[in-house]
């Protein structure tokens, strides 16, 4: 079979959808400065959607820090891989900042969070190990484990008692091929908003040998006292073997980075395929970083707002009996019973309407009939827009409830 005539024939899961559902459900433009309030097919709309968590995408330092980056470095200093020539001092200057907030021994930076993980996974294990990860981990999790030549074993989201199972098999094998066992989790759940049971996991190491992998992409710069994440949320951040933070939810860049102890993340540095064989980070982008690691470091109040925000939205939209999953931070999951036709509807009302916007999550992602409507609340939403949000979600909870929306496909034929 030719690959053209079979990708022409099957477009894969989401590439069937893209005559329907181009430019309104997938791949929309919104325009404007990131915000609240942005601009969709010519409408401002209230947007959900966005993990610019704490603000800091037009903050005025932040926009000025990239600016006056830009003119004076351009995009392209420095050249070459850091290992070859694209290492500078204010690279290093990042991580160490990051090393110390995060009060981890040491620091690698990342070009890309999701192509980072897969390396990171992939470098760190060999034929002998064995990977266990949460069935509900991030695509990048996913991809590095694929990589992987040895033995992988998937436990059910956060089942702690399945992991052990696992660990034991896992064990089994490693005792023979003296390999190790790595297990991954994400720290904060992107779709669900629960937390891995990072307390739990590493209770385990009393009884089996392993290093634990936190994917914290969003709970990075958002939860835990300080903004160090999950692992300090949950009093064990000291016990977290390789930590993993995006620039790109809290942050509002693009970008990651990995922190460990010294001799691991010197062995990533030599090791990582991602890094080693691409070209550094553009200076632009570091000097942005080292603006918006020191704004989250020095101004709690955007996470106090964030919170403000999440917390009176969640506590809004359960009084008014909505399931919202088991979200214990701010990723806000709006559970609801239907069919893709009224997920379809739904999403047309609320943007031609009312006028929010939400990403609108439905099968294979999670179960036929279900429809989540995911909800990210940042720290430059107001009480107003949550208000207005509860009442819309009343209003829709209704009709759907009355059987309004289930007309088939009315709303894709209405949207072109
Ligand atoms: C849990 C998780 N890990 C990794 C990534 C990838 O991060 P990035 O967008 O920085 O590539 C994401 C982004 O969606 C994520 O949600």
């Amino acid at each position: 079979m030719d690959i053209f005539k079979k990708i022409a024939k099957n477009r894969g899961p989401l590439g069937q959808h893209s005559k329907a559902a181009q430019g309104y459900f997938i791949f929309p433009k919104l325009e404007g400065e990131i915000s609240n309030k942005m601009k969709f097919r010519g409408q401002e709309m209230l947007v959900w959607s966005v993990n610019n968590y704490l603000g800091l995408a037009n903050h005025p330092e932040v926009r000025k820090a990239d600016a006056d980056a830009a003119a004076k470095w351009g995009l392209a200093y420095p050249m070459g891989a850091r290992m070859m020539t694209g290492h500078t001092k204010y690279h290093e200057q990042l991580e160490n900042e990051l090393s110390d907030f995060m009060q981890m021994e040491d620091t690698y930076l990342l070009n890309f969070g999701y192509q980072g993980m897969v390396s990171a996974i992939d470098s760190l294990v060999d034929r002998r190990d064995v990977i266990i990860y949460d069935s509900e981990s991030h695509a990048c999790i996913l991809d590095g484990s694929r990589l992987h030549q040895g033995k992988r074993f998937v436990y059910p989201h956060n089942n702690i008692e399945n992991l052990e199972k696992q660990l034991e098999r896992a064990s089994k094998l490693t005792n023979k091929s003296d390999g190790g066992i790595l297990v991954v989790t994400e720290g904060v759940f992107g779709m669900s908003g629960d937390q891995g049971k990072l307390k739990e996991i590493l209770a385990l190491k009393e009884k089996y040998e392993f290093r634990l992998f936190v994917d914290d992409a969003h709970g990075f710069g958002t939860i835990g006292a300080t903004g160090r994440g999950t692992g300090e949320e949950q009093g064990v951040h000291d016990q977290i073997d390789i930590y993993f933070g995006t620039f790109a939810k809290s942050m509002a860049m693009i970008g990651g980075f990995l922190s460990g102890n010294e001799n691991v993340i010197e062995f990533l540095r030599y090791n990582m395929r991602s890094q080693v064989f691409a070209k550094s980070m553009p200076m632009p982008l570091v000097f942005g970083a080292l603006k918006r690691l020191e704004l989250l470091r020095t101004k709690p109040e955007l996470r106090e707002n964030l919170w403000k925000i999440a917390n009176a939205l969640q506590k809004g939209l359960r009084e008014a009996g909505f399931f919202l999953a088991n979200t214990n931070t701010q990723v806000t999951p709006v559970m609801l019973n239907g069919t893709l036709a009224e997920a379809t509807n739904i999403t047309l009302e609320l943007r031609e309407k009312y006028h929010i916007f939400c990403s609108i999550v439905v099968y294979p992602v999670v179960p036929k009939g279900v429809i989540m409507l995911r909800l990210i609340p940042t720290a430059i939403h107001t009480l107003d827009d949550v208000n207005y949000t509860i009442e819309t979600f009343n209003k829709i909870q209704k009709k759907l409830k009355s059987g309004v929306y289930s007309e088939e496909d009315e709303g894709i034929v209405a949207w072109k």
